[in-house]
């Protein structure tokens, strides 16, 4: 199969079913906001309030909520505010995430440890644990985008490979708890994308072409890949395709981590 007939969606895949995508201005989310459209899904994207939120919502026609998972009753309202739009919740994706810092354990600062746990752990446990009763009223489901960070390590990303390995643990987690309900919980690890935003800063380093190489390296696929490349395995993952699926932490890495390669 070549990378163009993999990039695309089934377009009926979500059809009927309503998604509240966090972080979906941006990047992976986006590129995740636009294929569940494009299956059929009535979306709403939260994200930090900013002009990228503003763009996405024009380009996808979507409703468009500004959010700071940091702060819990905003999570809290964010959720209500989807369920209000679209009418109830089937999907839940928890894509929104802090990043930075590069760096080791013995470097990295007390603030930028806390603002990782207070937005990618205890942000997207507070996500799920408002979505519960909506999610549980349609047997729904929830991604949550974690990373290959969180299975493998990662040099110099301690604190947010930290948090990424806690999604992973709160997704097995609440797949045994929520499974009774019907309610799926998976996630999905991406080993990198060029996204806009690591675009821009590969472009910005002294020698840009050394870490496209890089990146290029790391899957055993020999590329680092678009987000449109991520976006259709969180179609399938939140579809009924996958409906005998929950606990699942889904490699999309392209073979990143197997063997002893060099
Ligand atoms: N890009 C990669 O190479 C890569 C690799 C592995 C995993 N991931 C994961 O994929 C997901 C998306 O990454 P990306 O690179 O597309 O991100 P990005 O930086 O392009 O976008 C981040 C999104 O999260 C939102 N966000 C950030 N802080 C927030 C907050 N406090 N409250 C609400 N929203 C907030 C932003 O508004 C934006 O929409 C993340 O969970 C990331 O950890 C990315």
């Amino acid at each position: 199969m070549n990378k163009e007939s993999a990039t695309t969606t089934p377009s009926s895949l979500l059809s009927g079913l309503r998604a509240l995508i966090t972080g979906g201005s941006q990047g992976i989310g986006r590129a995740i906001a636009e294929s569940f459209s494009q299956a059929g899904a009535s979306i709403a994207i939260a994200a930090l309030r900013d002009h990228f939120l503003d763009d996405a919502g024009e380009a996808l026609k979507c409703k468009t909520i500004g959010l700071d998972l940091s702060d819990l009753a905003d999570t809290e309202r964010a959720v209500k505010d989807a369920v209000t739009a679209l009418g109830g919740l089937d999907i839940l994706v928890n894509n929104a995430a802090v990043v930075t810092p590069s760096a080791p354990v013995e470097t990295t600062e007390a603030d930028e440890l806390q603002l990782l746990l207070d937005v990618n752990l205890r942000g997207t446990f507070w996500a799920m644990r408002s979505a519960y009763p909506h999610l549980k009223q349609r047997r729904g489901c929830v991604l949550n985008v974690s990373s290959m960070a969180g299975v493998t390590g990662q040099a110099r990303h301690a604190a947010y490979a930290m948090t990424k390995g806690g999604i992973n643990a709160l997704t097995r987690s609440a797949a045994a708890d929520w499974g009774s309900d019907g309610i799926r919980v998976n996630a999905l690890c991406p080993i990198a994308a060029w996204t806009p935003a690591l675009r821009q800063w590969a472009d910005e380093q002294p020698n840009p072409a050394e870490i496209a190489s890089y990146l290029n390296r790391l899957p055993a696929l020999g590329y680092c890949p678009e987000t449109n490349e991520i976006a259709p395995v969180a179609v399938f993952l939140c579809s009924d395709a996958a409906r005998f699926v929950t606990g699942h932490i889904m490699h999309v890495s392209g073979g990143a981590e197997v063997g002893y390669r060099l």
